[in-house]
């Protein structure tokens, strides 16, 4: 299919600035060009997500590859609006929270591993950091499959991690106990508009081929590439910063990194729990 897999060089052009030709008798054309073309959606229909395909998308998500075969990824669906609204109220910058019909929070379950081990009468000498580290890593890879799912059918997603901030509240909301976290949140909704993509930083700077090799050379023309379709705008703290003539991606992100973010989430993770030695 010619036309799918110019469209896929189209959309990877886009995103990093180069271009990658795409041999179009490649099977699974369609799910690299839904891959490629990936953007987040933050903004909603007034349409519901039958039960049946949210089954079905969580079915799919699930089906994910787990580290050890362990299963320590949870989904809890939210679609009660008052709850969703509770959270909205915590995060008033991300009002697209308002619009979602339905609400996911993607779980690292550091604790059924433990209890089958009570349950089997067998020690667990295992509670240290990599019991976190694999439930962590499951929950983004189930999230990541879920996004993959429910993109495939024609929904829109928009993964919410802001909700650490209010870690402890949201544990609370949802009865979260011992050993188990969310990870990050997700608007789920059938889209509202289009939305292009967005612009990555070059496969120089993130690719390494063979050892690992430091790469800023490309960061000015990353900055300048994305603002052509993404400009900022607002600047960040500009009483602090000053405000920049051009104001790009770096800029934003050493801004936005120069106060403490989210400082007590260590804290959280420790008081549910689990030990990050
Ligand atoms: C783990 C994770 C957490 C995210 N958290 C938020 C969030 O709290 N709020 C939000 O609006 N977008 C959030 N996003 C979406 C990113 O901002 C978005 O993926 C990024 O800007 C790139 O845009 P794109 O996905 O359309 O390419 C998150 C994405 C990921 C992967």
């Amino acid at each position: 299919m010619p036309e799918l897999a110019l469209a896929i060089t189209e959309a990877l052009s886009e995103r990093f600035g180069e271009r990658i030709d795409v041999d179009a008798s490649l099977p699974g054309l369609d799910e690299l060009g839904r891959i490629a073309s990936h953007c987040v959606h933050r903004h909603y229909l007034a349409r519901d997500i039958a039960p049946d395909l949210l089954r079905l998308l969580c079915a799919c998500a699930m089906s994910a590859p787990s580290k050890s075969d362990l299963q320590q990824a949870d989904i809890l669906i939210v679609r009660d609006k008052a709850k969703i609204h509770t959270i909205a109220d915590l995060l008033p910058e991300m009002p697209w929270l308002r619009e979602t019909p339905v609400f996911l929070v993607f779980l690292a379950n550091g604790r059924r591993l433990p209890q089958i081990s009570k349950k089997r009468g067998k020690p667990f000498p295992n509670d240290h950091l990599d019991l976190f580290f694999n439930a962590t890593v499951d929950a983004a890879i189930v999230m990541t499959t879920l996004l993959r799912a429910a993109e495939a059918v024609g929904l829109g997603c928009c993964p919410i991690s802001v909700i650490r901030d209010h870690a402890a509240t949201i544990g609370e909301m949802f009865a979260l106990p011992e050993k188990v976290i969310p990870v990050a949140g997700m608007c789920v909704g059938w889209p509202a508009g289009k939305v292009g993509v967005t612009p990555r930083l070059s496969l120089n700077t993130t690719v390494h081929e063979e050892r690992f090799s430091e790469n800023f050379a490309e960061l000015d023309a990353y900055d300048r590439r994305r603002a052509v379709t993404r400009p900022y705008r607002k600047q960040r703290e500009p009483e602090r910063f000053g405000r920049n003539e051009f104001y790009g991606w770096s800029e934003d992100k050493a801004r936005q990194y120069a106060v403490p973010l989210r400082a007590d989430f260590g804290a959280f993770v420790r008081a549910q729990g689990f030990n990050l030695d």
